[in-house]
This record gives C-alpha cells, sequence and structure tokens, in this order.
C-alpha cells in the first residue's frame, strides 16, 4: 500500500477509537451516581467497608474486580446467599466451613461489624455493574434446566430458589449448610419441614436460621423431595 492512504488510515482509525473510547467512558461517570445507587451509601455502608479493609478480606476474596481470588467473589455474594448466610459464614466459619479444603478464617467480628460489612456487602451487590459476576442463582438454573427438558418437581423447584443457596446436591449449590445427598437417610419429609421452620425443635444447637417466605405447600413438597435424597440423587 501507498505511505499516504495508509497514513491516513492509521490517523482516523486511532482517533476514532480515541473519541469514541473517551465518549463512553464520560457517559458512564455520567451515570455512576445513579448505577451505584449513591442515595444509599449511608453511614453503615461505609462503616462496613472499614471493616472489610481494617480485616483486610480482599486477602482471599476479591470484590468488584480487586482482590484475590483464593475465595469466593464478594461482588454478589449478598443475592447469593443473602444475610443469613453472610451472619454464618463470618461468625461461624469453623462450623460452616468445615467439610471445605478452603478455609475461611474466623476474624472476630462484633456483631456491629457483622451488620455493617452485611450493610456494605448489600450496597455492593446492587451495583448495576451488567450483572458482572455472572451467578448461577437457582430460579435460572432451574429455568435452565426445564427448557433443556428436565421436568422439575415442584419440590425440586422450591427447593432450588429457596435452600440451594446454602444446601448443595450433587455437587450443586451453596456450601453454607451441609450438601443434602443423602439427607433423606436422616430426616423424614415431616422432620425437614419442621427443621425448616423451627430448626432448634430439631437440633438445638443449629446454626440455620428459620425459613420465612415459603409457604406451606413449597415446604411440604421440598420436604417431599428431600426425604427421597438418599445419596447419588441428580436433583431432579
Ligand atoms: C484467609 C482467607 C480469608 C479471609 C481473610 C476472609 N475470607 Fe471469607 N472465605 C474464605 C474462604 C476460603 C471461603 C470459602 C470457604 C468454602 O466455601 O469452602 C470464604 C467464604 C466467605 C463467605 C461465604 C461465601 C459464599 O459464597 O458462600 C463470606 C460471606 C465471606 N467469606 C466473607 C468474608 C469477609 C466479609 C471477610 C473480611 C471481614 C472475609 N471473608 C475474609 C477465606 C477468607
Ligand atoms: C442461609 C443459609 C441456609 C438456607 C437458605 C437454608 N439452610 Fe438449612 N441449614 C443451614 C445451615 C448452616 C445448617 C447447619 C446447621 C447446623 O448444623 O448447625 C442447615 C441445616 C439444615 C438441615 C439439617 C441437616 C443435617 O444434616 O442435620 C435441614 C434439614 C435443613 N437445613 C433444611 C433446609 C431447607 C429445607 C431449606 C430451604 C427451605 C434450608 N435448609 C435453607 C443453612 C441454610
Amino acid at each position: 500500500m501507498a505511505n499516504k492512504p495508509a497514513f491516513y488510515i492509521f490517523i482516523i482509525g486511532t482517533l476514532s477509537s480515541l473519541v469514541l473510547f473517551l465518549g463512553l467512558t464520560w457517559d458512564t461517570h455520567r451515570q455512576v451516581d445513579a448505577l451505584t445507587n449513591a442515595d444509599k451509601l449511608n453511614d453503615q455502608v461505609v462503616a462496613g467497608k472499614r471493616v472489610w479493609e481494617k480485616k483486610n478480606c480482599n486477602l482471599c476474596h476479591t470484590i468488584l474486580g480487586f482482590g484475590v481470588y483464593y475465595a469466593p467473589d464478594m461482588t454478589r455474594v449478598y443475592q447469593r446467599i443473602g444475610e443469613n448466610g453472610i451472619r454464618l459464614a463470618l461468625l461461624e466459619p469453623e462450623r460452616v466451613f468445615a467439610d471445605s479444603i478452603r478455609k475461611m478464617p474466623n476474624l472476630g467480628l462484633t456483631e456491629q461489624e457483622v451488620s455493617d460489612v452485611t450493610a456494605f456487602l448489600e450496597w455492593t451487590s446492587n451495583i448495576d455493574n451488567n450483572e458482572w459476576p455472572p451467578q448461577d442463582r437457582p430460579e435460572k438454573r432451574a429455568e435452565r434446566r426445564l427448557s433443556a427438558g428436565f421436568t422439575l418437581s415442584a419440590g425440586a423447584t422450591a427447593f432450588q430458589t429457596n435452600c440451594m443457596s446454602c444446601h448443595a446436591i450433587g455437587g450443586a449449590g451453596g456450601s453454607i449448610g451441609p450438601a443434602f445427598d443423602n439427607v433423606g437417610a436422616k430426616y423424614s419429609a415431616a422432620d425437614i419441614v419442621r427443621y425448616s421452620r423451627d430448626p432448634r425443635s430439631i437440633d438445638p444447637d443449629s446454626l440455620m436460621m428459620p425459613v420465612t417466605g415459603v409457604d406451606d405447600d413449597d415446604l411440604r413438597a421440598i420436604g417431599d423431595f428431600l426425604a427421597g435424597q438418599r445419596g447419588g440423587g441428580n436433583g431432579n
């Protein structure tokens, strides 16, 4: 190619990419307050961020792309495991992660610090960053399975929506509570319902908070579904 056209292609290409890049950067910055819900950034959220820094959670966790990938990404943890899941991970890591090869240390947080850091993680989870990092949320997983031709029973679907953030079957699900591959050998359907409504009526030391927001029919269906899990089940 002759020198002149090559020169113009280079100049015009570079300049138009630069203009586009600066324009998009400006456009994103213009929206930062709205995307981050800056109006909800209250004192408790700020206090939670200070706890995060003081305890150096970044040493093992990543948040908003910053940190280490030894432990789960915290950007959307509030959506993934909720307030109770975060509390348990922070206050009782020895018990919650007893079966895991990775270890979350007990950082000796006070109740106040737990509430603050939870507020911080709730706020971060609501930042509109185009759903990054992608979360395999139970509802989504259920939808995918249904569209792939699996027919999930009502119990399996309700389990995915309400319990799977903390309990796994067949290796899929959260690790805050014990895995349920063999839970049917330990509890009857009725006991599982009772455990869900009032964990301490069955196990006085239970760490699980009573399940709320699930109606009786769904919970009975979950009980029947789980009572059938006797090892090797694939979660359907
Ligand atoms: C020394 C490393 C380390 C430090 C420091 C650490 N964590 Fe963790 N954390 C872990 C590991 C490892 C896990 C995952 C355990 C597992 O699932 O096996 C974890 C799990 C969690 C979970 C549950 C995540 C999920 O998706 O189930 C939460 C919440 C959490 N940590 C919060 C924190 C907070 C908040 C701090 C700072 C106050 C912190 N961690 C500091 C190692 C660490
Ligand atoms: C926020 C996390 C969380 C959610 C959500 C959750 N659980 Fe749990 N669950 C736990 C934890 C933690 C334990 C372990 C309690 C202990 O051993 O102290 C547990 C224990 C249990 C046990 C006893 C298991 C055993 O081996 O003894 C049953 C049964 C149970 N959960 C049922 C359910 C059902 C059904 C749902 C959904 C309707 C549910 N859980 C939702 C955290 C959770």
